[in-house]
């Protein structure tokens, strides 16, 4: 039942109340202010309603009081019939409504307070929401128990209160949109968009419509005026995820938005005002592209005033534990599971792997084994087929096929990339004759 504190000095106005209200409500009723205070912790009502009048403390103070210590719990005012000043004082101080004195009309008065109670939920759903919200994306669900991931968290802190733009460094899977939302969150900008965009996931030709946005006529199939991203984003983050894969028409225009801080939509040639923060995240070498003229040196230098780098997690073992533990925590509750506990097996066979794919398969990893496991503890024969099939007693050791391959396919891209492309310049450096690095190539590629 939602509970309503009402409070005034006179017996028989508070016994009205208790009559009026009790069926559907708790009520509580106090002779003064004072003693409605020292209540208020303890039982916290979704409603309080005092008289104005009071001796001991006006009921203009207690609203005061419960403005500045408890702005969540709605407030009703009664005043004496005709006093309208001490009505409209009290809305301005932000009470929720007034009854006046004495109640003629029994209808209007119930409406009012139930009126009153849904406010005090939407207040309170509202906070709710707000602290999940929080809770999904602040900091709170970054596991970083090692120093090197303690250290990144205390630098997102700080530059999250200033608007550089940031370049998130981090192979596949490590936490980039999850640091980038969190650097988001903590921000002034935190009511605002957060818009994340994969570039590469976006055709060329579209590139340009989508993240300026169009006027309505300005190709085929344009009916309308839309916004583009940067619009969108406005007053907020947009989070351009592996910026690496920019086309080179792109890095053109969005060097353009950085330096100007403005957008034309495809079929205007109107400035619009745009004020967004670029976090920008890759998992390649971007000073690398760089130098290979793959990637424009003016936009790399604009787009990476602050790096970060979060550390691949074989660098970081101390966090498994607490990842393993998070997670388990996190899936049991969507599968609806009770407690589980893991073996020591199970988390030797953690310490051993090499986690390419980082913290989203160590993630993968137990909720499928959440999701198999018959009883309430994870073994490691839950994971050895799935993904360390090259585990011999818990050494991870790749076949000497496989490790070569690895080897090549990394040497050719680096080889690549320094040559720019070019295979007889390669062919010159690595030694090998240009037909042989052709091959690889191709065998790679399609491999
Ligand atoms: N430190 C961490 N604590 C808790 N969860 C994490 C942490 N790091 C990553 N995760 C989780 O791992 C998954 C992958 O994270 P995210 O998508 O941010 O990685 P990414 O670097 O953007 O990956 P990709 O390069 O593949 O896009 C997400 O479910 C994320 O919530
Ligand atoms: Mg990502």
């Amino acid at each position: 039942m939602d509970k309503i504190f009402v409070v005034d000095d006179e017996i028989y106005t508070l016994e009205f109340f208790s009559e009026l209200l009790s069926n559907e409500f708790e009520v509580y009723k106090f002779k003064s202010p004072i003693d409605a205070l020292s209540k208020m912790d303890k039982i916290y009502p979704d409603l309080v309603i005092s008289d104005n009048l009071m001796p001991e403390m006006s009921g203009s103070e207690f609203l005061d009081i419960m403005n500045s210590e408890y702005p969540d719990i709605t407030f009703i005012m009664m005043t004496a019939y005709g006093s309208i000043d001490a009505a409209v004082e009290a809305i301005k101080k932000g009470a929720f409504d007034f009854i006046t004195k004495p109640f003629d009309n029994i209808d209007e008065l119930l409406i009012k307070i139930k009126k009153s109670i849904e406010n005090s939920k939407l207040k309170t759903n509202l906070k709710i929401l707000q602290d999940n919200i929080n809770e999904l994306f602040g900091i709170s669900n970054i596991i970083a128990k090692s120093k090197k991931m303690e250290d990144l968290l205390s630098v997102v802190k700080k530059i999250s209160m200033i608007n550089s733009n940031i370049l998130i460094f981090g192979e596949s899977g490590t936490g980039k949109e999850l640091i980038a939302r969190a650097i988001h969150n903590l921000s002034p900008r935190k009511n605002n968009r957060f818009l994340a965009i994969n570039c590469a996931a976006i055709p060329e030709t579209l590139e340009e419509s989508l993240f300026f946005g169009y006027e309505k006529g300005a190709f085929t199939g344009a009916n309308s005026n839309k916004k583009g991203y940067f619009e969108e984003a406005n007053n907020g983050t947009i989070f351009l995820d592996e910026i690496g894969e920019a086309s080179i028409n792109l890095q053109a225009k969005l060097l353009r938005v950085i330096q100007e801080r403005t957008v034309k939509r495809v079929g205007s040639s109107e400035s619009i005002n745009v004020d967004v923060r670029i976090i920008s995240a890759t998992n390649r070498d971007l000073l690398k592209e760089v130098e290979a003229k793959q990637f424009r040196n003016d936009l790399y230098y604009r787009i990476n005033v602050i790096t970060i780098k979060i550390p691949p997690l074989r660098e970081r073992l101390e966090d498994i534990p607490y990842l393993v533990d998070f997670f388990i925590k996190k899936y049991c509750k969507e599968f609806n599971k009770g407690e589980i506990k893991v073996s020591s097996d199970f988390m030797k066979a953690l310490y051993s792997h090499s986690w390419p794919g980082n913290v989203r398969e160590l993630e993968n990893l137990i909720e499928r084994a959440v999701a198999f496991v018959d009883g309430d503890i994870l073994k490691v024969d839950l994971i050895n087929d799935q993904i360390f099939g090259d585990i011999v007693d818990g050494v991870n050791i790749d076949s000497y096929k496989n490790a070569k391959e690895k080897f090549e396919a990394e040497y050719l891209r680096k080889l690549l990339l320094v040559s720019n492309n070019n295979i007889t310049t390669a062919s010159k450096i690595a030694g090998i004759d240009p037909a042989t690095i052709h091959r690889k190539i191709n065998r790679y590629k399609n491999g």
